[in-house]
């Protein structure tokens, strides 16, 4: 540097010139670092945010002059630049300035260039601080009621598919291990609860982010005689802050979207996994539609669930940005620092990454095949009827763990005797094993479809308690939750 640039001439050198053109220059002699300028800025990512920003300025505008702190004639030239301002941005002939930092200072640039000084009056009253998170609270807002409606679709995917297999027995696994037989349609519905939890998880994420912030100013609120409650009626908001502090610190709605979404791909991650499994040839419970699995380069048999294996990576990141926002947030002072524009490149990954999840995983959630024969023939050798019986047994007065242990004898019989299952065993054999199994009921109950029968309780696998709730299911989805 020499010595005339370090008295700061204007205009001169375009990193003072720079300095000067700053909404916020006036205290600065000399102009920023480009390396800074491009390190401080967020206008990258946070253009995201022009169109809820326009929204919140024309809201404000309209208070401004609803409060008479601006003219009439203010406020209609400030409306039109702002108008003009989302046409540009919609048709993408907005011109973008890295050196205005962020969206904020560009929209509020490109306004005084359209209209004037005047369109510097659009920031009484408010800061960038109440700005930036009125913002990201309409972003949420509006994210959320998307996302919401994504899972419903899924919902709905799944809930056809269990109402078309309805009666289909299923093996049950624990520990990945035969349990107990269900029907398909149990199976699948778990998800369809795991998922109606997670748009009630989003439901209450929107609660959380329907607040409304503006009038917080920087930190401490503003002495213009501000009407919120009417910015917030504008907004369709249905609560005001209380603290202008915390107006300005909060991001817990972010986190909230953001853990929301973390336990939703970690049930997509989880159904994945299911579909991974059966659609091996090991399995071969279900196929998965050609147009949502790929080839390998090199072995021509190959056809790989690649959908289902990126929806269980990506769950990776989502739970990345959780914990980085959790991580830019712990140990920050009231009120607003820096750091908190960190808020944005994970909550906007993660919005796209669930909205695509969602996306895709309903439309191959809605071409499987279920290959209802294979499945039928895994019961073929299958010993998971062994729990009827013991049950039985402790109807009859034998104690549970006897009856278990009696069971898990006759059990070590069929497989040191080379039979597949339960049912090749004969009357006498059973019998042997216990006095009180002599009898036809017993037989009877080694049938894995008499299994599922009997899980009669509300929440069952038998066949009426599964309709019970898809009947539950149906109303559910009629419902709207926000
Ligand atoms: N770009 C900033 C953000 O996203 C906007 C708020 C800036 N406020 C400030 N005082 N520097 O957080």
């Amino acid at each position: 540097m020499d010595k005339e640039e370090k008295k700061g001439k204007p205009g001169w050198d375009k990193k003072v010139g720079a300095a000067r053109k700053k909404p916020w220059g006036g205290r600065f002699a000399q102009g920023m670092d480009e390396t800074v300028e491009a390190f401080t800025a967020s206008l990258s990512f946070d253009h995201r945010l022009a169109l809820e920003d326009i929204e919140g300025s024309r809201a404000h505008c309209r208070m401004l002059l609803k409060q008479g702190i601006i003219a009439e004639e203010e406020a209609r030239l400030i409306q039109r630049g702002l108008e003009e301002i989302e046409e540009e941005i919609r048709s993408d002939s907005f011109p973008y300035d890295l050196s205005l930092e962020d969206i904020h200072m560009n929209i509020e640039g490109r306004l005084v260039e359209k209209v004037g000084p005047v369109g510097g009056k659009l920031h009484t009253g408010r800061s960038r601080n109440d700005q930036v998170a009125l913002d990201m609270h309409l972003f949420v807002k509006k994210e959320t009621l998307g996302v919401m409606e994504r899972i419903k679709r899924l919902q709905e995917t799944i809930f056809q598919l269990a109402l078309e297999h309805l009666a289909v027995v299923f093996p049950g696994y624990t520990h990945l291990q035969r349990a107990q037989p269900v029907l398909l349609s149990h199976h699948l519905m778990a998800y369809f609860w795991m998922l109606q939890r997670d748009r009630e998880r989003f439901a209450g994420t929107y609660k959380r982010a329907d607040i409304m912030p503006l009038g917080a100013g920087a930190l401490s609120g503003t002495s213009f005689p501000v009407d919120r409650e009417d910015v917030a009626r504008e907004l369709g908001f249905a609560r005001l802050y209380e603290n202008s502090m915390d107006a300005v610190s909060d991001r817990d709605f972010v986190l909230e979207f953001l853990s929301s979404a973390a336990v939703l791909i970690m049930h997509l991650s989880r159904l994945s996994e299911e579909l991974i499994l059966w659609s091996s040839q090991e399995f071969s419970f279900i196929e998965l539609d050609d147009a949502f699995t790929t080839g390998s380069s090199m072995m021509p048999q190959k056809k790989n669930p690649d959908v289902a294996e990126l929806v269980r990576a990506k769950t990776g990141r989502v739970y990345g940005n959780l914990v980085s926002l959790l991580t830019v947030l712990k140990g920050l002072p009231l009120a607003y620092n820096k750091d908190m524009q960190e808020d944005k490149e994970p909550l906007f990954d993660t919005v796209d990454t669930v909205a695509n999840v969602l996306n895709v995983f309903t439309a191959m959630m809605g071409r499987v095949t279920v290959n209802e024969k294979r499945i039928e023939q895994a019961f073929e050798s299958d010993y998971s009827t062994a729990t009827e019986l013991a049950d039985f047994l402790a109807q009859k007065g034998v104690p549970f763990r006897e009856a278990h242990f009696v069971v898990g004898g006759l059990v070590r019989y069929c497989l040191e005797s080379g039979k597949k299952h339960l049912g090749e065993l004969s009357a006498h054999e059973i019998s042997s094993f216990h006095p009180e199994l002599a009898s036809e009921e017993a037989c009877r109950l080694l049938d894995y479809r008499q299994a599922v029968e009997a899980k009669k309780c509300r929440g069952g696998t038998a066949e009426a308690a599964v309709k019970f709730q898809l009947e539950k299911a149906r109303q559910l989805l009629g419902e709207t939750l926000i």
